[in-house]
């Protein structure tokens, strides 16, 4: 099967929908820099989330509402130069769309045209239709998220699933059908149940990306930091470590720090060497210009 990867093209939001339909999972990480970015992009990963969880995994913020536009570009700049092929989907940050249709278009297209992104994606259902279609008719590629916004971690009073009742999981199906009748390539569903999130992959036609939303979705998305173990602080329940590079970290400043400390680093293969004839003439040198300081006192 022709793929963007064998190829060795951009990936699209068309390859989506094609994945889709030949039944492909979509693989998706985030990445908030340079060499994230170029680790993910050379793994074959077909997605790079620059996502507002940067607020929390690099920026040691609480919650995501904090991050400011200006600073997801600043990070989206930097994956941006590290991916050649995976598709780039910049998230737009608390209260950088909601306001107005105004702000919604202005900063999708600050990530379009400052950051070199390929998509935005924003949270939210049918209350975000009209930025939406606003972007969308601007050109730029739409990805939704529903189910555990981050974004109303305060409305949902926690860190909690959702659609867990009947009415609930009634609002998360028909917020999926007015995204995708809206144009929508692809929907992030988060930490709902996974029947939910499996119905809803049947009846829609672009694909689900899940996050703690069950095996039947169209593709996955891990925060890259909770997969590898690099943040330490909070791992949801739906997140498997592939690494435990933040313990690799500790190891490894503690043996530097003995290393210096012992004088065992650096050794003669960091150092960098003189010859012999040079540091002659130098010390010769050096002895001369302090007698010429000592007559001259
Ligand atoms: O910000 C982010 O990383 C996200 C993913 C969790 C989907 O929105």
């Amino acid at each position: 099967m022709e793929t963007a990867a064998s190829i060795n093209r951009k990936v699209t939001p068309q390859d989506f929908l094609l994945k889709k339909q030949k039944g492909v999972p979509l693989t998706m990480l985030t990445a908030y820099d340079y060499p994230t970015a170029l680790a993910v992009d050379r793994a074959g990963i077909d997605s790079i989330l620059v996502g507002d969880s940067l607020g929390m995994v690099v920026l040691g913020y609480d919650t995501t509402l904090p991050v400011t536009m200006d600073e997801m570009i600043h990070h989206a700049k930097a994956a941006a130069r590290g991916a050649k092929r995976a598709l780039l989907i910049g998230d737009l940050p608390f209260l950088s769309y909601q306001t107005s249709v105004e702000e919604a278009l202005r900063n999708a297209g600050r990530f379009i045209k400052e950051a070199q992104m390929d998509a935005i994606k924003l949270e939210g259902g049918q209350e975000q239709i009209s930025k939406i279609k606003a972007i969308l008719d601007a050109g730029i590629p739409v990805v939704g998220h529903l189910g555990l916004t981050p974004q109303s971690v305060r409305k949902f009073g926690g860190w909690k699933t959702q659609g867990k009742t009947a009415q609930a999981a009634l609002k998360i199906l028909r917020d999926a059908e007015a995204l995708e009748e809206a144009g929508c390539f692809a929907l992030v569903l988060e930490s709902i149940p996974s029947r939910l999130a499996a119905l809803i992959s049947r009846k829609l036609r672009i694909p689900t990306i899940g996050i703690g939303a069950g095996n039947a979705c169209d593709g996955q998305v891990l925060v890259t930091h909770d997969m590898l173990g690099l943040f330490d602080r909070f791992t949801p329940k739906f997140v498997r470590r592939y690494a435990n590079l933040y313990g690799e970290i500790e190891k490894a400043l503690q043996v530097y720090k003995k290393e210096v400390q012992e004088r065992s680093f650096p050794q003669e293969q960091h150092s960098f060497a003189m010859p012999d004839e040079e540091w002659k003439k130098f010390n010769a040198n050096s002895q001369n210009h302090r007698r010429i300081k000592s007559l001259a006192r």
